[in-house]
């Protein structure tokens, strides 16, 4: 590895998870089976991606690892948070993701993951109803609460570092409301006046993790992060934040292909996605006010691919007056697939003199094993941007992200196009590691 002012990822890595449920404990399972030599981390950048540092006779792949100090899967020790007490051996056998087998080699490692009290409000998640809550007054006795859950986790587990990730349900949607979210001061006060209509849970685990030091990531589309007080927050605490939303299943595809129209200047006129799932997210998301957040996250992929503005010729069509073309988004709660999400999408294109066209695209994923590697990989480059000594949002992860956070008070768009999120994430990996970033194609 070459000379880089990276701090060394020495002593262990504290993933601390909010959520025990599918993801979460999918992500757990597979790491402690990997760390056993009894599976293998497919699907995860930061285990097997290689990428070119050095140009012309200097060229070489490497392995992010062989570029960048990343902490090792040996030292990541995990808690977790949940609404639910069961453990994640007990959370990992009822979501039904993995089978007996590949959780079985690992069962005395998982049971002794326990969650801790959750900081909720049944308000952002009418679904719920377990009881392993915190009792807490205010928002801000919440925080201080996690705050403490963090503080003793990270002594009793002996880490030297901790990374917060959010894997917990979809909250109900909490539009940006200036006056509360608009800066720290006026957050802070919301805290301690209680107001539980702008200040969602989530902002709670954020602001703990801040302000203990742990870089925070949000994996599902809730606001949480995605507001200047919080900004201001990584900011002064000098902390890395990530969010919004994996990018697994329909929204992987739809930021892989649509950049095949537009890079060959073919139109389009619609583009219509549906799936159903059946896990704990899916029953969830049947509530409309919790699927809105998803909505809004899953609708912002195409437009900035696909500009209406820059083209209107191929992208101004549509049955809204003066916007785009159609883009529908429905996710359907459907039982018996439980974590098999099956996705369609349906997309109308239009080529020569405007001849229209179709193309099917017909997903039969499985979600959590989609999540997981997302989850590794987003825990250790945020670990990574810590010790980088980079803080606020972190651009080079919209790699892995549904709805990328970037600062909408200047007017800066998204990067949503997957490759050019590729090459963010593989330049910012050769600026830590020391290497000219650069933006070749390779
Ligand atoms: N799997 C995917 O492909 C994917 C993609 C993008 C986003 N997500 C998001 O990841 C999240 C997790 O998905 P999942 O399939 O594991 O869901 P899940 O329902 O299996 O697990 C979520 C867990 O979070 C717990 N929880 C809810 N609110 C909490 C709180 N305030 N504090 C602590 N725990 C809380 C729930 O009790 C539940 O056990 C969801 O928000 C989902 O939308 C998943």
């Amino acid at each position: 590895m070459k000379q880089t002012s990276v701090k060394p990822a020495e002593g262990k890595l504290g993933i601390m998870i909010v959520g025990n449920g599918a993801v979460a404990t999918t992500f757990m399972t597979g790491v402690l089976m990997t760390r056993k030599g009894l599976a293998k981390p497919v699907g995860s950048m930061t285990q097997y991606d290689k990428m070119r540092v050095g140009r012309g006779a200097d060229a070489k792949y490497l392995k992010y690892s062989d570029i960048v100090p990343l902490a090792r899967l040996d030292d990541i020790v995990f808690g977790c948070w949940d609404v639910y007490p069961q453990n994640a051996f007990q959370s990992a056998m009822y979501c039904e993701v993995l089978k007996e087998k590949d959780i079985l080699p690992v069962r005395d490692e998982l049971e002794k993951i326990v969650p801790m009290k959750a900081a909720f409000d049944k308000n952002y998640a009418k679904r719920l109803d377990g009881d392993n809550v915190k009792d807490c007054k205010t928002r801000w006795e919440m925080v201080e609460a996690l705050r403490e859950d963090i503080r003793q986790f990270k002594a009793a587990n002996e880490c030297a570092r901790i990374v917060v990730l959010w894997a917990a349900s979809t909250e109900i949607y909490v539009p940006v409301y200036e006056p509360v979210h608009g800066t720290l001061a006026a957050l802070e006060a919301a805290m301690k006046a209680n107001d539980c209509e702008h200040v969602a849970p989530s902002m709670c685990y954020a602001y703990a993790a801040l302000s203990e030091g742990a870089p925070f990531i949000m994996g599902a589309p809730n606001t949480t992060v995605d507001i200047p007080a919080m900004w201001e927050l990584s900011d002064k605490t000098r902390m890395p934040i990530a969010g919004k939303d994996f990018k697994t299943g329909q929204t992987l595809v739809k930021s892989g292909f649509s950049p095949i129209i537009g890079t060959r200047c073919l139109g389009l006129s619609g583009w219509f996605s549906t799936n159903i799932l059946g896990n704990r997210d899916g029953l969830v998301l049947d509530e409309p006010a919790n699927f809105r957040t998803k909505e809004v996250s899953k609708l912002s992929t195409l437009e900035t691919i696909l500009k209406p503005s820059a083209q209107p010729d191929l992208y101004g069509h549509g049955n809204d007056e003066d916007t785009q073309y159609y883009h529908k988004v429905r996710i359907n709660y459907y039982p018996p697939r439980n974590d098999n999400k099956e996705g369609w999408d349906n997309i109308d294109i239009f080529g020569w003199m405007g001849y229209p066209m179709q193309i099917k695209i017909n997903f039969l994923c499985r979600d959590s094993i989609l999540a997981a590697p997302l989850c590794l990989d987003l825990c250790l480059l945020s670990d990574l941007a810590a010790r980088a000594g980079r803080y606020g949002i972190q651009r080079f992860l919209s790699f892995f992200l549904k709805s990328p956070m970037h600062d909408y008070t200047k007017n800066e768009e998204p990067v949503n196009h997957l490759y050019q999120q590729y090459t963010m994430l593989k330049n910012a990996i050769r600026e830590m590691g020391g290497y000219e970033a650069d933006e070749e194609i390779d």
